[in-house]
C-alpha cells in the first residue's frame, strides 16, 4: 500500500478551463484562492465577490489574499475582469451575469454565512440565494463540476461516531443551530431539485488555523481552545478526541475534488478522521509546550453545559476583559458541538489520492505564535460577525 503524501500532488488545471470561486474574501475561499494562485492557476480563476463594482471587489479580494500569504506581485496580476460582483442575499445580478456564468467550467462554492449566531441572513443566503445561483448554473451545458462546500456537522446530533458520509438529514428542529440546518437544507434541495447540476459536496469538519500562517487569516474556533485552557474547564473530557483540520489542508482537498476529472462519489468529508484526530489531552500538552507553560492536566475540570455559568466569576481574571454574557453564550454554543465527540470518516477522500490530513498538534504552535498579542475576546469576534 502506498503511504499517502503529506501534500496532495498538484493536479493540472485543464487547459482553457474557467473556475469560479465564491467566498474568496473569507477563510476557506481565501485559502483556496491562495493555493490555486501559488499553483499557477491564477488566470483560470474568476471570483464572485460582494462589492459595488469590480475595482472594489478586487481590492477586497487582495486584502484577504494578503492575510493568506499571497505576495503583492501575484495579487497585482489579478484583474478587475476576473471579478463578478454579486450577493446571495439579493440575486437580481444573476440575470445580468448569466452569460458570464455560462462560460464557467467548474465552481468552488465557499460563500455562506458561517455563523452559529441567530443571524437573520443565514437562511436567505445559505439556502435561497445559494439555490438561485446553483439553479442558473444547472442550465449550463459547459459546467463540469459544482463543488459545494457544506459542513460535516449538518449530520445533526445523536449520530454514532465515526460518521460516514450520508445524504440522510435530521429534521431542521433537531439541528443544534440554524447554520447547520441551512447547510443541510441547501444540500437536499440542490440534490433533489437540480438533477442536471453536476453537484459534488465536500463537507469539512472543524477548520482551525493554517499550517504555516497559524491564525493570521482567521482565529475562528482557536479561541475556544484558548478559553478552555485559560479556564481549566470545559464540557469535554481530556481523553476525548476532536476532528480538526487546518485551512490549507482543507483548501488542498477542495482543489483536488474540484479538478480531478473523475470522482468515485458525489459526497466527501474533509476531516482528520480516525487517524489524525487528537485528544484534548494531546492538545493540552501541545498548547502548553507552545506557551512555555505546564499542561493543565490534572487541574482540568470537566463541567456540564448547564454548569458553565459557574465559571463566569473567573472570566475576567483568566480570559481578560470580555463581555461575560457573550463568553457564556459562546461556550454554550461551542460545547454543544464539542460534546458530540464526532470523528468524520475520511476514507473516501483518501481513496481519491488526497494527502493524509495533519494532526492539530503538528501545527498548533504556529496558531499560538500568531495569536500572541490578540486577546481571546478579540479572536472570538471571528465567529460572532
Ligand atoms: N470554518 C469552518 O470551520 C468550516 C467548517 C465546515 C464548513 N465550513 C464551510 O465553509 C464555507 C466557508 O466558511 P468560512 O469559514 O470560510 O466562512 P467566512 O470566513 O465567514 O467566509 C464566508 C465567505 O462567504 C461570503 N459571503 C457571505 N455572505 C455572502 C452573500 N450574501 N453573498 C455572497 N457571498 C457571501 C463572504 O463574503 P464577504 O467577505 O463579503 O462577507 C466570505 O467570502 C461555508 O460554506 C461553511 O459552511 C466552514
Amino acid at each position: 500500500m502506498n503511504t499517502p503524501a503529506i501534500h496532495t500532488p498538484t493536479l493540472p488545471c485543464p487547459a482553457q478551463e474557467r473556475i469560479l470561486l465564491t467566498g474568496a474574501t473569507g477563510f476557506l475561499g481565501g485559502a483556496v484562492a491562495a493555493q490555486m494562485i501559488a499553483e499557477g492557476h491564477a488566470e483560470a480563476l474568476c471570483f464572485l465577490v460582494r462589492a459595488d463594482n469590480p475595482a472594489q471587489g478586487l481590492q477586497r479580494l487582495r486584502d484577504n489574499l494578503r492575510q493568506h500569504g499571497v505576495g503583492d506581485s501575484q495579487s497585482q496580476a489579478l484583474s478587475e475582469a476576473q471579478i463578478l460582483c454579486g450577493d446571495f442575499l439579493d440575486t437580481a445580478w444573476l440575470a445580468r451575469e448569466t452569460p458570464r456564468l455560462m462560460q464557467v467550467d467548474r465552481v468552488i462554492n465557499c460563500a455562506a454565512v458561517a455563523s452559529f449566531s441567530k443571524n437573520p441572513n443565514i437562511w436567505p443566503v445559505n439556502v435561497e440565494g445559494t439555490y438561485a445561483f446553483a439553479q442558473v448554473l444547472s442550465r449550463s451545458s459547459r459546467l463540469k463540476r459544482f463543488l459545494h462546500v457544506g459542513t460535516a456537522m449538518c449530520c445533526g446530533p445523536q449520530r454514532e461516531s465515526p460518521i460516514s458520509e450520508s445524504w440522510e438529514f435530521p429534521e431542521a428542529a433537531q439541528q443544534l443551530v440554524d447554520y447547520t440546518a441551512s447547510k443541510a437544507e441547501i444540500e437536499r434541495r440542490m440534490r433533489e431539485e437540480l438533477p442536471s447540476l453536476p453537484l459534488v459536496v465536500a463537507r469539512p469538519s472543524i477548520v482551525v488555523g493554517h499550517r504555516s500562517l497559524g491564525c493570521q487569516a482567521s482565529g475562528s474556533i482557536f479561541w475556544v481552545f484558548r478559553m478552555g485552557f485559560a479556564l481549566e474547564s470545559f464540557t469535554c473530557g481530556l481523553d476525548e478526541q476532536i476532528d480538526v483540520i487546518p485551512v490549507d489542508y482543507c483548501a488542498e482537498a477542495l482543489i483536488g475534488l474540484a479538478l480531478k476529472p473523475l470522482l468515485g462519489h458525489d459526497l466527501y468529508h474533509i476531516s482528520a478522521g480516525h487517524h489524525s484526530a487528537c485528544t484534548f489531552a494531546e492538545i493540552d500538552q501541545a498548547f502548553a509546550l507552545a506557551n512555555g507553560a505546564e499542561p493543565v492536566g490534572e487541574r482540568y475540570r470537566k463541567v456540564e453545559a448547564d454548569d458553565l455559568k459557574s465559571l463566569a466569576s473567573h472570566f475576567e481574571t483568566r480570559i481578560g476583559p470580555a463581555n461575560p454574557r457573550l463568553v457564556l453564550r459562546a461556550l454554550r454554543l461551542y460545547s454543544g458541538f464539542a460534546d458530540l465527540n464526532y470523528l468524520f470518516d475520511n476514507s473516501r477522500l483518501l481513496e481519491e489520492g488526497i494527502a493524509m490530513p495533519p494532526r492539530f498538534t503538528d501545527y498548533l504552535d504556529v496558531c499560538v505564535k500568531s495569536s500572541s498579542g490578540v486577546s481571546i475576546a478579540t479572536q472570538m469576534q471571528w465567529d460572532f460577525k
